[in-house]
């Protein structure tokens, strides 16, 4: 970014208001603010991604894809292009050969391999994920401590008890939460504070279009009160209050059907800091699932994507195929449960091995299993690289975002061409009756008498009061304008 130029047109804007402060014709003026915004498109950049003290240029969080989707591969592209690489640690030990011999330890070595795998091939941001309803939560997120990761996702349950809270501080881990609602929220950022005096650093909220495992019940996930857009105000809320509280910035990023960067604009436009994203990440060369799992996302059409009542316990978003369509209707695939990975599933009674189905799609072997996927994965056509996909996704978000300023300023603009003709008119009444007055008090009209004197005099001074209150309202109304500009001033006069 080049910035001086984006010096030189700030100043021009500079000078358009200027100009303005003189009563050009506002027309003009409106059309000059939008050609300089819109010269300066490249200004508009992504807006950083803080969780304390770090820091992403791009805010966008790859969504951790369990049972060895989101490996070290797909993690370290996308930390190094800028955003957030998440390793997802749930039964990632399928991807060792003892996994069915000693599963707890096959998850711990191959968790620690992988985020060490990571650390080689970028310094950018790594994350880990792992679900609260793990058995072995406590020791993966041991290895997420011993290995000092960035950030540990926490989701599928509220980390609410028993967490190493101290250790996790000790080591400079961030801790984020991954919830559907307000009320969770709320729940975790309570009784963390109870307990440990202490709040997680940010919350990813995600929606009902989500891929993988969905915090509704069937109905919600259709429920227009339950969508993404519906919630994230209501958590940026929620948050706010422990913001005020513990006096830091607590982000919120949305998840579940983001996949454009028009649609990141959008949901950062509702509240949210960030976005984290699944499937778009699933559909791309450094995705660590095989060639036939990212096919899937290509030749799967809207209707094949549906939900599923999983083992965990919850409904989960996939692309129906006849794996799932057999065990609904009862046929139950032999699979031998190596060691109740989840708390909650009850392996004599489960229609499957939710971990074992995963891992086949993961292998290749679709038919035997199935595959996890957003609500969006039917518009996938192609199998791009992550900096293919960090460059359309940015291309999309800095056009949505300018043209939202644009239009903003446009807005503002008009309301101070409405302000100006009142603020005329307002001003030639006062110069009228200052004359009257005048008038009247040297010529003493004597017919206007006093008590028409200082009814002239009446008029003057509401005349004036107007003017001076419609100044005001404008020069507020031009300060609203230029704070759209801001944001994206200030991060670039920094670079
Ligand atoms: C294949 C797949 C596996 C997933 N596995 C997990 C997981 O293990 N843990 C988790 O918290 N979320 C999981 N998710 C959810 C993602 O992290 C992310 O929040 C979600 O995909 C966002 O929605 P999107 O797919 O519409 O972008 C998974 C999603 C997909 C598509």
């Amino acid at each position: 970014m080049n910035t001086d130029t984006l010096h030189s047109r700030v100043a021009a804007l500079q000078r358009v208001t200027d100009e303005f402060s003189r009563a050009l014709p506002l027309s003009r003026l409106r059309d000059a603010i939008s050609t300089v915004i819109r010269a300066r498109v490249p200004g508009i950049d992504w807006p950083a991604l803080r969780i304390g003290d770090l820091e992403v240029a791009i805010p966008i969080v790859q969504g951790g894809m369990g049972v060895g989707i989101s490996l070290s591969r797909l993690a370290s592209a996308v930390a190094e292009r800028g955003g957030i690489g998440v390793i997802a640690a749930n039964a990632i030990g399928l991807i060792e050969k003892d996994y069915y011999r000693d599963g707890r330890a096959a998850n711990i070595r191959a968790l620690r391999r992988e985020i060490r795998t990571a650390r080689r091939n970028t310094d950018g941001v790594i994350g880990v994920n792992i679900m609260v309803a793990v058995n072995d939560f406590h020791e993966l997120l041991d290895v997420a401590i011993e290995e000092r990761v960035d950030l540990v996702f926490m989701g599928a349950g509220l980390p609410i008890k028993g967490l190493p809270v101290e250790r996790i501080r000790e080591a400079g881990i961030k801790v984020v939460p991954i919830v559907s609602s307000r009320r969770a929220t709320e729940m975790i950022f309570r009784m963390w504070k109870k307990i440990y005096d202490d709040v997680p650093d940010a919350v990813v909220v995600e929606g009902p279009l989500a891929g993988g495992h969905l915090g509704f019940s069937v109905e919600q996930v259709d429920d227009p009160a339950f969508r993404l857009e519906e919630i994230v105000p209501d958590v940026v809320e929620a948050v706010r209050a422990f913001e005020d509280e513990m006096e830091r910035a607590i982000p919120v990023i949305a998840g579940g059907g983001i996949y454009t960067g028009e649609d990141i604009a959008a949901i950062l436009d509702a509240g949210a800091s960030g976005v984290q994203m699944g499937t778009r990440f699933v559909a791309t060369a450094e995705c660590d699932a095989d060639e036939k799992f990212k096919r899937a996302y290509v030749e799967c059409t809207e209707a094949d994507i549906g939900l599923i009542d999983s083992p965990v316990g919850m409904p989960g978003r996939a692309i129906r195929n006849d794996f799932i369509r057999s065990a609904e209707a009862g046929r139950r695939p032999a699979f031998r449960c190596a060691w109740q990975c989840l708390a909650s599933c009850k392996a004599d009674a489960a229609r499957y091995c939710i971990s074992i189905a995963l891992n086949n799609a993961r292998i290749g072997k679709i038919d035997k299993g199935f595959v996890f996927a957003g609500a969006n994965a039917y518009r996938v056509d192609k199998i791009v690289s992550v900096d293919h996909l960090m460059e359309t996704l940015g291309g999309e978000y800095r056009e949505a975002a300018t043209d939202a300023v644009v239009r903003r300023l446009g807005d503002r603009l008009n309301v101070v061409e409405g302000l100006r003709r009142r603020f005329s008119d307002a001003r030639s009444l006062a110069a009228k009756l200052e004359r009257e007055y005048g008038d009247a008090i040297t010529t003493r009209i004597r017919h206007a008498g006093d008590a028409g004197i200082d009814h002239i005099r009446d008029l003057y001074d509401s005349a004036l009061s107007s003017v001076r209150a419609l100044q005001l309202q404008i020069a507020e109304t031009l300060a609203d304008a230029w704070s759209l500009l801001s944001p994206e001033v200030s991060a670039t006069a920094e670079n």
